[in-house]
């Protein structure tokens, strides 16, 4: 249809200025997502990685100067009102947080939630309708015995199986972009790695696009086919995963690298030996 990436970020720079003084947190970082592509974005803690997921989503905190251009399919997202930007978010975005019970209200049915999610982004949808999107939703996440799951409360779910909820709503909004930021870090190995395979499956199957963010170089591995290495808001490295992984050109990439050495006998070891989560 167009020539333009799903996503285009170019020159983009967060920064705060506190009693301290200034400091930039992302430092004119680019990248460029095309349609149905999934990227990683790894570094260590405070290098900037959630500040970027942040920013593309237009929820960055009200301190926060940020310069530089994001382009969804060739509009550019940073000079838009907050109004057209909460249309995008949920329609066109989608984000998925490391703790899950964070974002599900403890009150609610999972299956109230994920409805009232995707009524919110339509018009004129019954909660009939609704309410068999969510289920159709909870069984695309492989969460077995939806039709009754639905009517259960968070509490009641263990936590790769709130992810899964949580992935479900995602899905229900049918976004071009899901955006997951440490979505398996709170999770054991075990479910970490069907969840990673979910997002894998979903990518692949939807067409979305993916920006997985973790600071875990072993969980991107799998699922993503560009990486963005970050240190301290600089883009350190960018390249293939494949280039990335078995030919670093940064000490820093390759520090994290050691960090995991065992990379693939652990996936396959997980692979191998799990079991649903329930
Ligand atoms: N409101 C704020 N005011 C000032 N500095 C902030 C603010 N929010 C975040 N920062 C700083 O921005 C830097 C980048 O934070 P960010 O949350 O993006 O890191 P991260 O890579 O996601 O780390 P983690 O892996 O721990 O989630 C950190 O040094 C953090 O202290
Ligand atoms: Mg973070």
């Amino acid at each position: 249809m167009t020539g333009h990436p799903l996503l285009r970020v170019r020159d983009l720079t967060v920064g705060f200025t506190t009693a301290a003084g200034h400091t930039d947190v992302v430092k004119h970082l680019a990248f460029d997502l095309p349609r149905g592509g999934a990227l990683g974005i790894v570094g260590e803690s405070g290098s900037g990685k959630s500040m970027t997921s942040i920013a593309i989503m237009g929820l960055l905190p009200k301190g926060a100067k940020r310069t530089g251009s994001i382009e969804l399919d060739g509009r550019e997202l940073t000079t838009l009102r907050e109004r057209e930007m909460q249309a995008i978010r949920g329609d066109r975005i989608a984000m998925v947080f490391q703790d899950p019970l964070s974002s599900l209200n403890p009150y609610y049915t999972v299956g109230t939630q994920i409805a009232e999610a995707y009524r919110s982004h339509r018009t004129g949808v019954t909660r009939r309708e609704a309410r068999n999107v969510a289920i159709e939703a909870m069984e695309r996440v492989h969460i077995r015995d939806a039709a009754r799951r639905v009517d259960h409360y968070p509490h009641q779910f263990s936590g790769g199986m709130r992810q899964r909820v949580m992935i479900a709503m995602t899905l229900s909004m049918e976004p071009d972009l899901i955006i997951a930021d440490e979505p398996t870090t709170a999770l054991d190995v075990t479910v970490q790695a069907q969840i990673l395979d979910l997002l894998a499956e979903i990518r692949r199957d939807t067409g979305a696009g993916l920006i997985l963010i973790t600071h875990d170089l072993a969980v991107v591995s799998e699922v993503a086919d560009q990486i963005v290495v970050m240190r301290e808001g600089d883009l350190v490295e960018q390249g293939t995963a494949e280039r990335v992984f078995c030919d670093p050109q940064a000490d820093y990439t390759r520090m994290l690298l050691d960090a995991v050495p065992r990379i693939d006998d652990e996936i396959g070891l997980l692979r191998t030996t799990s079991e649903e989560d329930r």
